[in-house]
C-alpha cells in the first residue's frame, strides 16, 4: 500500500467543539488552545489515546503528562489536595499553574499518563480546554502540541505545519495570550518546591503561599527539566551584548547591543521591556529567527524578575547541547 499524507482540519474554536469531541470519545488525540500554549490533549483515562499523544509528539521516553480538569470537583477525584495547594487553586484556577499531587488509586486516569508515578500534576485550563473537558465529562491529558524537541506550538498555524500530518484537528483559538507554559509546584513535607518556571511568576505564587518557594530538582521527578527541551536548528547565544556578523538578533527592550545593524534578522521581544508581553513573543520569534536560516541566534539579556525567570529557563534550554535533546 501507498502511504498518503493527510493534513489536520483546522477550526476556529467557535465551531470545533462537537467534532473535538467526537474525536476524543473515539481515543483521538486534538490540539486545542490553552491560555499557556496549544495542548495535544487526549482522553486522560484512555490508554490508547495517552500512547497516541507519546505516537504523535515522537517522545522518545514516556514522561508523564499534565491532566487538564474542567473544575475542582474533578481535581478532587484524582487527586488528594493539602491546605496549600488548595489555597494555590483557589487564586490561581483557572489559570496557568499546574499542581503535582498525591494520586488517588481509583482515579481512572491511565497509568500510561502518569509514567507510573504515585503522584499526578493537574490544571484547569481557561476557555475552550475547559468548556470541552466539562463536556467530555474526563480529564485531557495535554502536553504542549509540538514534536518532541521542537519549541512549544503558540499558534494554530505552528501547531499544524510540526503535527498537521499525524493528527485529525486543530482547534485555533488564535495566539495563546501567555504564550509560555504553566508553573509547575509541588508541596513536600509542608513547603513549596518550584518544578518549572512558566507563566506565573514566582513571587505571585509566593504572594498566595506566603511563604518562599524552594528551588532546585528534587530526585528525578520532571524529566522536563532535562537541561535541553526547546531546540531551534540556530544555535543560541545568550546574554549578548555585542552581536558578530551573520547572527540573528533576539532583542529586549529600547537599547540595542552592539553591532545590532550588521544582525541578518531583528525580532525584539518587548521594545516596551515589558515581560508579559516578551513571553508571548518567545517561541513564535524563535521560530521566525531559526526560519530566516541563521547559525546562530544572539539573545540580549532578559530580567531574572516576574516572568523573566521562565523565559530565561526556555532560552537556557534552547542553548543546550543537542545531545540532551529529552
Ligand atoms: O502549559 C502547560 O503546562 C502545557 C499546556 C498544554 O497545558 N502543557 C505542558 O505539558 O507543558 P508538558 O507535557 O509539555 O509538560 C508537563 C511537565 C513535564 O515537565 C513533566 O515532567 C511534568 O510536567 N510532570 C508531569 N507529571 C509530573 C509529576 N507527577 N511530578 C513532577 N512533574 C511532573
Ligand atoms: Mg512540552
Amino acid at each position: 500500500s501507498r502511504l498518503v499524507a493527510h493534513l489536520a482540519e483546522i477550526l476556529a474554536v467557535g465551531e470545533a467543539l462537537e467534532h473535538a469531541l467526537a474525536l476524543l470519545e473515539g481515543g483521538d488525540v486534538v490540539a486545542i488552545p490553552t491560555e499557556t500554549v496549544y495542548g495535544l490533549a487526549g482522553d486522560a483515562t484512555n490508554g490508547v489515546a495517552v500512547a497516541r499523544i507519546f505516537e504523535a509528539k515522537g517522545r522518545p521516553r514516556f514522561n508523564p503528562l499534565i491532566a487538564h480538569v474542567a473544575d475542582r470537583a474533578m481535581a478532587d477525584r484524582i487527586a488528594v489536595f493539602d491546605p496549600l495547594s488548595a489555597k494555590l487553586a483557589e487564586a490561581f484556577w483557572p489559570g496557568p499553574l499546574t499542581l503535582v499531587l498525591p494520586h488517588r488509586a481509583d482515579s481512572g486516569i491511565h497509568p500510561l499518563a502518569t509514567a507510573g508515578l504515585d503522584t499526578i500534576a493537574l490544571r484547569m485550563p481557561r476557555g475552550f480546554g475547559g468548556e470541552l473537558i466539562a463536556r467530555l465529562g474526563r480529564p485531557l491529558a495535554a502536553p504542549s502540541a509540538n514534536s518532541s524537541g521542537r519549541i512549544s506550538g503558540t499558534t494554530a498555524g505552528a501547531v499544524a505545519a510540526d503535527l498537521g500530518d499525524r493528527i485529525k484537528l486543530v482547534v485555533d483559538g488564535g495566539a495563546t495570550p501567555v504564550g509560555l507554559e504553566s508553573t509547575i509546584v509541588k508541596v513536600e513535607h509542608g513547603e513549596l518546591r518550584l518544578l518549572r518556571p512558566g507563566g506565573i511568576g514566582a513571587e505571585e505564587i509566593e504572594a498566595v503561599a506566603g511563604a518562599k518557594l524552594l528551588r532546585g530538582a528534587s530526585g528525578i521527578e520532571a524529566p522536563g527539566m532535562l537541561a535541553s527541551h526547546y531546540a531551534p536548528g540556530a544555535a543560541m547565544r545568550l546574554n549578548v551584548d555585542k552581536i558578530a556578523g551573520g547572527e540573528a538578533l533576539l532583542a529586549f527592550g529600547g537599547k540595542r547591543a552592539a553591532g545590532w545593524e550588521q544582525a541578518i534578522a531583528l525580532r525584539n521581544l518587548s521594545e516596551a521591556g515589558d515581560l508579559r508581553e516578551a513571553a508571548s513573543n518567545l517561541f513564535a520569534f524563535m521560530q521566525a529567527l531559526d526560519r530566516v536560516g541563521a547559525a546562530t541566534i544572539a539573545v540580549e539579556p532578559i530580567p531574572f524578575e516576574g516572568l523573566g525567570e521562565a523565559i530565561n529557563d526556555r532560552l537556557a534550554r534552547a542553548a543546550a547541547p543537542r545531545d540532551k535533546i529529552g
